[in-house]
Formats: structure tokens, sequence, C-alpha cells
């Protein structure tokens, strides 16, 4: 039978705009669906919203909204996300659906009729901002360490689960199944706090407090606290009890979520499931902040990341493999533009990307671009880089590492691997290689390796750029079937045909432009005209898009000496930033038809991202700008 992988990430509350925490916790769980699917697994991977609750009731207010239509704006911004950074989801569950609180109202009954729900009169300290009751010695100089205020002093009645019964259990459970909380320092931390006595957890709200929430079926004056209504999400998506999706997935459970909600995770939802009587997740995998200059990122502060834009200016692939490459999962880390650029610059353009158009051209130049049959020569006399048993290496230690959710180090592996075909590159010398006859059989072996390479790359970046994936699988001429990114076929040496024809280079990561430092000339040094290029084809040439548009507006750039930042209309609207001010001043270019390079991939230049680049003769003399003759609609196609 084929085995199960079920994969979660937290709902998220609906009560900001999705942001860079909630992008990394999702991407991290696609690239564990997707590592498990090319292991052959089925996988099903949930993620969502936590839609009830007083903080988005007060969200809501602010907009003038009510709860309801609040929460259907700010899930559809979720929903609508995920497809634009490649989320491979197979559900999406709401709190406020039916299915969703059909389950928890027959678990709260379960448990209420089984006496493992009871009430009670309570006085205790309460954080609004965290919907919960605190213990003195978890305040910070008496405020809540999260909403640095003072908590209120409440006294009412409640109903109560009796979560203090499962201590000594839960501690036994997480000591006898290692996997159970990972990393390591997240486990020690829930038996650090399982050292204190484990107090009854409140499980209800008086409705007179709160409204929006699942009312309790045994006591309609109350509504569920919010986390006994969200945890269960992950069970009610799989049609808990009676859906078969329940019996094929859930006993195969890994839950991510980040440390700050580790608590509910780790000490409340296992005791959950203890008391209603239901099999334990299998693992819960936490890990770390990213944190924005250092700081926390928050709403306050100002320095929210949207994932959107990062993607938009990045490339979703990009953007992916840096969040998993960067990010040790369990430990904190920075998030920067500059830290990405460079990781996109060293790992993605460099390493891999030239690695791919060297083997690429080589095959073209030598053999025609027909995969040369190189499967029995012996291995290069020049070179002592044994391809194939790096790969077996880096595939094994691969697996062993996404296996544990520590997708960096898989990635590092993977990396190892592509560092190693680069100097496999310089070490057998392929070029000189082609000047002799007698060294024709060892050059069909080196470029047959560094294909067959390219291919088990392909596979290995698949789980975190799936798109780049499968344009190198494209390139092979190994269509995206999905056998070829089973791990199996990853394990293998001498897959890829001879004969079989491989596509022209193209480029998969171009570098990406820093912002430029003042004095730095930008797109031109103008000493001397340099001497003509080479030669491209027809098709080289088509690839650029040129296209009219008319400067709406031009100003220069502060603390630049070249630089003007145009607004343009394109047929659409647009920034560019132009390496001209010394030649113009921004009114003679206002209301000029110039000629725009439009699918230049978006660089940022002085904290500007320049969405193309406008078509100037740059020389001693002076830059002038490529203008029309007579006046086109914008947008219109040069050709
Ligand atoms: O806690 N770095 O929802 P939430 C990394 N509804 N990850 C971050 C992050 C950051 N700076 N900020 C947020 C809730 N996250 C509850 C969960 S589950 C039954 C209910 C991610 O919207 C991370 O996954 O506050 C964190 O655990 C989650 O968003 C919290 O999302
Ligand atoms: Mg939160």
């Amino acid at each position: 039978m084929t085995k199960s992988f079920y994969i979660t990430t937290p709902i998220y509350y609906v009560n900001a705009k999705p942001h860079l925490g909630h992008a990394y916790t999702t991407i991290a769980a696609d690239t564990a669906a997707r590592f498990h699917s090319m292991k052959g697994e089925d996988v099903y991977f949930l993620t969502g919203t936590d839609e009830h609750g007083d903080k988005i009731v007060k969200a809501a207010a602010k907009e003038n909204q009510t709860a309801s239509e609040y929460a259907d704006k700010i899930s559809k911004l979720f929903s609508d996300l995920w497809p634009g950074l490649s989320i491979s989801n197979d559900d999406f569950i709401r709190t406020t659906e039916d299915r969703h609180k059909r389950v928890v109202n027959y678990i709260l009954q379960k448990l209420f009729d089984a006496g493992e729900i009871y009430y009670s009169e309570y006085e205790g300290l309460y954080c609004f901002g965290c919907e919960q009751f605190y213990n003195e010695r978890d305040l910070v100089d008496g405020k809540c360490p999260d909403h640095k205020e003072e908590p209120a002093v409440i006294k009412e009645s409640n109903y109560f689960f009796k979560m203090s019964k499962y201590q000594e259990w839960l501690i036994d459970h997480i000591k006898s199944n290692p996997d159970f909380i990972r990393p390591e320092r997240y486990k020690n931390e829930v038996l650090a706090f399982l050292r204190e006595p484990l107090e009854d957890l409140c499980i209800s709200r008086p409705k007179t407090r709160l409204e929006w929430g699942i009312p309790l079926p045994f006591d309609d004056k109350y509504v569920t606290y919010v986390w006994f209504d969200a945890l269960v999400n992950y069970i009610s998506a799989l049609g808990y009890p009676d859906d078969p999706k329940f019996e094929k997935y859930w006993a195969a459970s890994n839950h991510i979520v980040a440390k700050d909600i580790i608590k509910p995770h780790g000490i409340y939802w296992p005791t959950m499931l203890k008391a209603a009587g239901i099999p334990m997740y299998k693992s819960l995998n936490v890990h770390g902040y990213w944190n924005v200059s250092d700081a926390k990122m928050s709403k306050s502060l100002g320095n929210v990341i949207d994932p959107m834009h990062m993607k938009d200016v990045y490339g979703v692939d990009a953007f992916r493999f840096f969040l998993m490459r960067e990010m040790s999962f369990g430990l904190d880390s920075s998030f920067s533009e500059d830290a990405m650029i460079n990781r996109i610059n060293s790992d993605l353009a460099n390493d891999l990307g030239n690695l791919v158009s060297r083997v690429v051209t080589m095959c073209h130049k030598y053999f025609d671009g027909i995969v040369p049959d190189g499967r029995d020569e012996d291995l290069n006399p020049k070179s002592d880089f044994n391809l194939r048993v790096s790969a077996e290496k880096a595939v094994a230690e691969y697996e062993e590492s996404m296996e544990k959710f520590a997708f960096h180090k898989g990635l590092a592996s993977a990396w190892e691997f592509i560092s190693h075909m680069n100097k496999y590159v310089d070490a057998s010398a392929p070029w000189d290689l082609a000047k002799h006859d007698s060294t024709k059989g060892a050059l069909k072996k080196v470029i047959y390796n560094l294909l067959e390479g390219l291919r088990i790359t392909a596979g290995l970046i698949y789980p975190v750029m799936p798109s780049c994936s499968a344009i190198l699988n494209d390139h092979l001429g190994l269509g995206s079937e999905e056998n070829y990114f089973h791990l199996e076929n990853l394990k293998k040496w001498g897959v890829l045909e001879p004969g079989q024809k491989i596509m022209k280079s193209i480029r998969l990561f171009p570098r990406i432009e820093k912002e430029v430092k003042e004095e730095e000339p930008v797109d031109m040094p103008v000493k001397l005209d340099p001497p003509l290029k080479p030669d491209i084809t027809i098709d080289d040439f088509m690839k650029v898009d040129f296209r009219v548009a008319t400067v709406l507006s031009a100003e220069p750039v502060p603390k630049a000496q070249k630089l003007l930042k145009l607004e343009i209309d394109m047929g659409e609207k647009r920034t560019i930033v132009a390496g001209v001010s010394q030649a113009y001043t921004p009114e003679e270019l206002i209301g000029k038809q110039v000629i725009i390079v439009a699918n230049l991939k978006p660089a940022k230049l002085m904290g500007i991202t320049s969405q193309g680049m406008m078509l100037a003769s740059i020389s001693n003399d002076g830059s002038s700008v490529i203008t029309l003759d007579r006046p086109v609609k914008p947008g219109a196609q040069v050709k």
C-alpha cells in the first residue's frame, strides 16, 4: 500500500494581511509535501484560516465591517496568495465553515459526556490580545510578553478541560517518541514547561463578552475558546470521524508551526487528542522567527515584508529558494533584500545558472545538442572527481535532511554536488579534450556525466524550485513526467538516454544588480565605444520585447549623480530608472516618446525598482535618448 504523508500549516488569523512569516511556513510545508511526493507517497497538504475571536471582531470594527465580511475578505487574501507562491495545498480550511464547526461540536460533546470538561468559577489575569489567561510568572514586568499590555483581572464562570491529569502521560509520550517534537531544542522547551504543574485549560468565553465563536453544544451561553476551536481544524479538514481521508492520513500527520505557538501545539493539542481517544499526531516541527533589521516583524514597527512584492521582484523560485536556504529550520533568521540578492547571485546565477549554461552550451558545441554515449568510457583520466560517487552521497544526505525538515541542509548537500560539478568541468577541461581525436571518448564521458548530473540536480531542486526544475527537465528533453522527479531515479546513474536532443541554452537566473552606490556609473561606462559584439541569431533578438512609451513624469533620484526616475505610459503605467540626468533635465524628457526594453527582469537602483530599460545612445559626446519620428500609441511593439 502506498505510504501516506499529511502535512499542515497553522491556520492563520484573519486580523491582518499575509506577510513573510506566513509565506515561510507555507513554503516550508509545500517543500515537505513535494519532497514526499518525490518519494512516491500519497501526500495531503492542508492550510487555512482561523477566523473566530475578539481580535477579528476588533479588526473588522475598525474597517466598519461585520466580522464575517472581514473574515471573508482576509481569508481570500491568503487563499489567493498561495497559487502565486507555487503552493500545492490540497485543501484550505476555514473555521467558519460548517464542516469544521460540526467536528468541534462533536469533540466538545464527546469530552463533556466523558466528564473531561467541567464548569467552575475562575478569577485570573486576562490578555485580550492573546485571548488567554496568564499566570503571574508568565508576565514580564506585569505585562503580557507578547502585547506588552497589562492584563485585566477577570472573574467569571467558565468551562474547563481536565488537562492537568495528562501531564505525566504527555511527558512520557514526548520522551518515548523522539520525533514527536523537533528539532530537539523545542522538545526540551516543552519538557521544561512540563516540569511546572500543568493547570486545567479554560475552554470557553461567555457570549456576553465574545459572540464571534462556536457556541458550546451543551451551553449556548458560551462559545469555545479560540484554541479549542482552531486546533481541531487538523482533523475536521480530514472529515473526522467518518471520512476515509481521516483513516488514510491522520496516522501520518506532521504539523509545521513557528515557536510562537508551540504551547498550544505541544501541550493543549496532544492532551485534547488523548482525552478524546484520538491517536496522536506523528510530529510537530517547529521553526524560528524571521526578524527584519533584527526586530520582530510587526505592523506597528512598519517592517512587514509583503511576500507578493518579493515574488514579483525576484521571481517565485528564487524567493522560495532564499527562504528555505537561508533559515536554519528551528533557528531565527534575519531577512534583508541584500542577503537575498547575494544568495540569488551566488547560489543561483553563479553556481547553478552558470553550470547549466556551460554544460548545455558544450553539448551543443561538441555534439550538436545530442546526448553523447559516454556511459561506457573510462573515467576521464585527467580528473579524479568521481561525479557518480558525489551524486550518490549528495542524494543520500539530501534525503536524510529533507526527511527531518532540515531544508537548509538538504539544499546545502545539493549545492555541494553542484559545486563539485563546476570543479569537474574545470578539472576535466572539455575544451582541451575536444582538440584531439584520441580524447574524443573522454569528452563524451565528461559531457554525458555532466548532463546526468544536471538531471539529478533538476530533481533535487524540485521541492523548493518546482518551475525551475521543470524548465531544466524540459531542457534535457526529459519532459516533466513525474517519473523523472522520483527520488529513486535520482539514486540511479545512467538514466539519461544517449541520442536524446537537448534544447539550446537559456539563462535560468540572471544576476540581480544591487542598489548602485553614488560614484558608480549605472548602465554605461562612457570612456570608449566598446567593440561590436559577436553575432546573435534572430531568435535571440526576438526575445527582447521593445515597446513605445510616453514619459509622464521625471524626477532626479536623490543622492544619485546620473539617475532619473521616470513614470512612463506603456499601455500600462511603469516606473523606470535611467542614467541620463547629465544629458537631460527632467522637464526635457516629459512628453517624449521613447523605446523601452519591456521584458527586462526588474532591478533595484537606489531603492527604486526599475521595470525596464530606456534605449539611448551613450558615448563620449553624451547621451541621446532614442525617440520616435511621429506619435505612436503607447505600448506599440518595436521590431
Ligand atoms: O497563531 N517568522 O495565527 P497567526 C516566521 N491562528 N513565521 C512566522 C512569523 C515570523 N516572523 N510570523 C508569523 C495563529 N509566522 C493561530 C494558529 S493553528 C491551529 C492556529 C507564521 O496568524 C508561523 O507559522 O498568528 C506562526 O506560527 C504563524 O505564522 C502564526 O500565525
Ligand atoms: Mg500570531
